[in-house]
């Protein structure tokens, strides 16, 4: 598949068929994303594949937030034959070789590089016929203690991933010249 099509063509989906997803398809997936570029190479970016029913309906118990409320992919992450949960081993990116903060961006890079990663593996996942839905309003520290992920690393997104049992319209994008000027901020 072209990137451009693969680009355009992969939409949130949030219905999926039942079928599993094979071995294969979920490396095929993790190997687009461990390619992505990250801060100087320091490859933060962690992956858990989730396949337990009993972890997924937990973890979709988090969804809503800290603040709690609905979330259109709740019944996503409670259903999709697999769950990869995106988290990021924090101290790395952002940082000089002496392990000091380097922008005024602070250490928010990590949420850069695993924002790169999540776009690899979602693009990779519409090249091999699955598509998946990113879903960030959800409580990362209680994901975190159900995954018994450790202190030094954070749980970033959560990404249902399965065959599509839906078609959906591509929501509209706002034209180049609205997003972009030449040689100065309009
Ligand atoms: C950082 C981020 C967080 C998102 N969080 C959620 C979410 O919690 N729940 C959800 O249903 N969709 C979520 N989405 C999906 C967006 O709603 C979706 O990407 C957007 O509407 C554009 O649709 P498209 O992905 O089909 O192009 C998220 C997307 C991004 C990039």
């Amino acid at each position: 598949m072209d990137v451009f099509e693969a680009i355009k063509g992969r939409r949130s989906i949030r219905r999926y068929k039942t079928d599993d997803v094979p071995e294969e398809k979920i490396n095929a997936v993790l190997d687009a994303a461990r390619w992505a570029p990250s801060w100087k190479n320091t490859q933060c970016s962690r992956f858990v594949v989730v396949r337990d029913k009993d972890t997924k309906l937990k973890l979709a118990d988090t969804l809503g937030g800290v603040r709690g409320g609905a979330n259109p992919s709740a019944d996503a992450v409670k259903n999709a034959p697999v769950l990869i949960v995106i988290c990021a081993k924090m101290g790395r990116s952002g940082y000089d070789d002496d392990r000091k903060i380097a922008t005024d961006k602070g250490d928010y890079w990590y949420m850069f590089d695993t924002g790169l990663a999540a776009q690899n593996l979602m693009l990779a996942a519409h090249a091999v016929g699955l598509a998946s839905v990113p879903a960030g309003l959800f409580d990362a520290p209680k994901a975190a203690e159900i995954l018994g992920v450790p202190a030094d690393v954070r749980v970033v997104m959560l990404l249902p991933l399965g065959y599509p049992d839906e078609e959906r319209a591509a929501p509209p994008r706002k034209g180049i010249a609205e997003i972009s000027s030449l040689d100065r901020y309009k």
